[in-house]
């Protein structure tokens, strides 16, 4: 009787259910490699000090906490939309590119996933394998999912032939989801040259691209992170990215993110406005207000800017130096060439169940590990590990 009785159990997050299971594990030498956030050489992971200089700044001078818009802080959207697209760029399509604040990247996506059902069509491509978020999302917005082949787990690296061949032949007007760098979960971007190919081919069959770009200045920089979005945009394509200011911010749990939506015209983009803010408005009204002023103070303040940057350089070079040492040590030369806080590690399913099991190592169940989660006095545990497997 009644009426929450015949409710099951679901199973857990994937990822957010492997913390939860590393959090209650007795063990004291155990090791998290499994979650998507940066860690620190003491496998924290502290508040930036730009920006605790910008939310105590905040502090002093805001005097309200009123409802932001429904689409977020014009001046966090005018500096988020810079930091994407550039200087030049932004100045050239401002008026053709709708822009939103966003309750993290995740709930950039949701509102795409929304848009796309409502405007565009019900079929959505990912990358295979992807972010298994995406999945989730996509679906609950109804979206039907599609996988392309992205990644050879043979020889560790993009199979970009079977990509392109792949693009070639899905349907025109296909909706095409691109990581913009450092690809979840397999640490495996398209070099400049393969982008601007696959430019060329989402323009000839006119596929319509969405990027997820989550990990800005931690593959490469913060600039030649934005490489892809921009050569895109640049070459005048229909397209939306989906930002998340999380990790490149470490904010988190202020969930911040934006999404834009490259249009043709000024009369396009408002339509799309129009469209967007009612899925905002009865997803959850509208955004809070504290992650977006740090952002926009940061990004507006050189001083602060500068500060934020050496930051972001200093998260990037621990994750480019742990990953080479695991490399080196395992002798994985296929690390070398991957990039952000995740790679591949090729080990399998039962490999990973053993390294959680035996060693209390835990990391996803695809192998998939976080390199952020190494120090120097973990890692040599973690290597003997997966030698002795
Ligand atoms: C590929 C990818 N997209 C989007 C997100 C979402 O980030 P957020 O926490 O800002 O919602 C993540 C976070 O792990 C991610 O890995």
């Amino acid at each position: 009787m009644g009426f929450f009785n015949q409710i099951e159990q679901a199973p857990p997050d994937p990822i957010f259910g492997l913390q939860a299971a590393f959090n209650a594990d007795p063990r004291p030498h155990k090791v998290n490699l499994s979650v998507g956030v940066y860690k620190d050489e003491e496998l924290k992971t502290p508040i930036l000090e730009s920006v605790k200089i910008a939310q105590q700044e905040i502090l002093a001078w805001e005097n309200s906490k009123e409802y932001l818009p429904i689409d977020g802080d014009p001046l966090f959207i005018d500096r988020a939309a810079l930091f994407v697209f550039g200087e030049q760029l932004w100045k050239d399509l401002e008026n053709t590119i709708y822009a939103a604040q966003t309750i993290g990247g995740t709930g950039g996506l949701r509102i795409t996933g929304e848009f796309l059902k409502q405007e565009i069509g019900p079929q959505l491509y990912l990358s295979q394998p992807t972010w298994p978020n995406h999945t989730g999302v996509f679906t609950k917005c109804g979206m039907r999912i599609e996988v392309y082949p992205y990644y050879d787990a043979e020889n560790k690296c993009v199979d970009f032939d079977r990509l392109y061949a792949y693009l070639e032949q899905v349907p025109p007007k296909s909706v095409i989801l691109l990581h913009a760098c450092c690809h979840n979960p397999t640490g495996a971007d398209l070099a400049l040259e393969e982008w601007d190919k696959i430019s060329d081919l989402f323009l000839e069959r006119e596929l319509l691209p969405v990027f997820d770009s989550a990990y800005q200045g931690f593959g490469k920089g913060l600039e030649k992170d934005a490489e892809a979005v921009r050569l895109f945009a640049a070459k005048g394509h229909e397209m939306i990215v989906a930002v998340s200011f999380s990790k490149n911010f470490a904010l988190y749990s202020e969930r911040i993110g934006a999404l834009f939506v490259v249009a043709k015209s000024r009369a396009q983009k408002e339509h799309i406005a129009s469209k967007i803010k009612p899925i905002i408005r009865t997803l959850y009204s509208n955004p809070p207000a504290h992650g977006a002023r740090t952002v926009a103070l940061i990004l507006g303040s050189p001083e602060l800017k500068a500060q934020w940057e050496k930051e972001v350089d200093g998260m990037r070079q621990r994750i480019d130096t742990i990953r080479t040492e695991f490399a080196e040590k395992l002798d994985f030369q296929f690390l070398l060439d991957k990039v952000g806080l995740f790679s591949f590690s090729g080990l399998s399913k039962q490999q990973v169940e053993k390294m959680i099991a035996d060693y209390a190592i835990y990391m996803t169940k695809d192998g998939r590990i976080n390199v952020a989660g190494l120090n120097a006095k973990n890692i040599d545990y973690v290597v003997n590990a997966i030698l002795n497997l």
